[in-house]
């Protein structure tokens, strides 16, 4: 299997990269099981540290055609689209946004239909598609309503990958992710970045804001759970995904208040008290439109998978970046 991951150097990307390398194989579009020849690993910063023949890694900027053609071509068998620039990015700078979010992807897809070889291909979605008056669990069949520009771009990213799957010039899923804690590292300019930051910071001996209410209530997902669930999801088959190419992911549905309380369990009250509250209404604003909890019936029936506890999920960090 020849692969193409996009976004590589990247949270997700580098850890689907590493997960991949280990599995060693992938079900192709006819349905084999295959051996993984090569992964592309595409970005704009290059990805370091992963030292394995099968990885070739290839830096550019995914809105320029010209690297496009030049990094999807006829052996291409799979894609894993994750580049992207995050919400508050693509609310500060509206051209940024359109051209990486939406016009990137769809010059990706004009490429693959132009070849006429029908990969496999995975994306990543956001609960940002969907805003306004909101159930208190979103079913399956919300009407999309985004109140932000980078929920409008995945929201438009989802209808052409869904009309290019009907129209079988690609097999297309595209995965609705919650969001995804603990982040290693610093702040991004994801809105939602405060959801890492208030158990990351404390964890690590520094004071964090958190800029919401103690009564919001987040949708999240692990790093170990969202690399399972992207794996899985190119493994169905086309014939599995009955109910379309768009699939809201299962999710821990939590109040950042019982988020604090699994640190103060976990880490202790001292811990705990590094968190600062200071409501900050921009960030209040995109993440308050985003819904707190999902039916997610279709991608459970499909057997992806959610965590059950917030505390595992604090744990899964510790053990992962704060070793001793
Ligand atoms: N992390 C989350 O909570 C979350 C939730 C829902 C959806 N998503 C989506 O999942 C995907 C991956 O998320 P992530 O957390 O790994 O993001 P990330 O910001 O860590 O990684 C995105 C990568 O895209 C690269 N990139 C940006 N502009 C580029 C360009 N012009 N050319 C080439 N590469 C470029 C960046 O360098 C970065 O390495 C994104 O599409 C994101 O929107 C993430």
């Amino acid at each position: 299997m020849n692969i193409l991951v996009t976004g590589a150097a990247g949270f997700l990307g580098r850890r689907l990269i590493e997960a991949l390398l280990l599995r060693g194989s992938l079900t192709d579009r006819t349905g084999e099981s295959r051996p993984i020849g090569q992964i592309v690993a595409f970005d704009m910063v290059e990805l370091t540290g992963i030292d394995d023949p099968r990885v070739k890694v290839v830096c550019g900027d995914i809105a320029d055609p010209e690297v496009l053609d030049r990094l999807i071509d006829a052996g291409t068998d799979s894609i894993f689209h994750l580049a992207a620039v995050v919400s508050s990015q693509a609310e500060a700078d509206f051209e940024l946004g359109m051209r990486i979010n939406f016009t990137a992807t769809r010059n990706m897809l004009e490429r693959v239909r132009t070849l006429g070889t029908c990969p496999k291909w995975v994306m990543t979605s956001s609960v940002a598609v969907f805003g306004g008056q909101l159930p208190e669990r979103v079913r399956d069949d919300q009407v999309w309503a985004p109140q932000s520009s980078y929920g409008t771009q995945k929201a438009m990213n989802d209808l052409l990958l869904a009309d290019y799957s009907r129209r079988a010039f690609v097999d297309g899923r595209s995965l609705r992710m919650p969001t995804i804690v603990v982040r290693p590292g610093k702040p991004n300019l994801a809105a939602s970045s405060f959801a890492s930051g208030i158990i990351r910071e404390p964890l690590n001996g520094q004071p964090s804001v958190c800029p919401v209410p103690l009564d919001t209530r987040l949708w999240l997902m692990s790093p170990a759970q969202a690399i399972r669930n992207l794996i899985h999801g190119h493994e169905l088959s086309a014939e599995q995904l009955t109910e379309g190419r768009v699939i809201n992911m299962p999710g821990l549905s939590i109040t950042v208040e019982r988020m604090i309380d699994a640190l103060r369990q976990t880490a202790g009250e001292e811990v705990a008290a590094r968190i600062r509250m200071e409501r900050n209404p921009a960030i209040e604003r995109i993440v308050g439109s985003w819904p707190g909890a999902f039916c997610a019936t279709y991608s459970r029936d499909l057997g992806f998978t959610a965590d059950e506890h917030f505390t595992d999920v604090i744990e899964q960090f510790i053990n992962e970046y704060l070793p001793g």
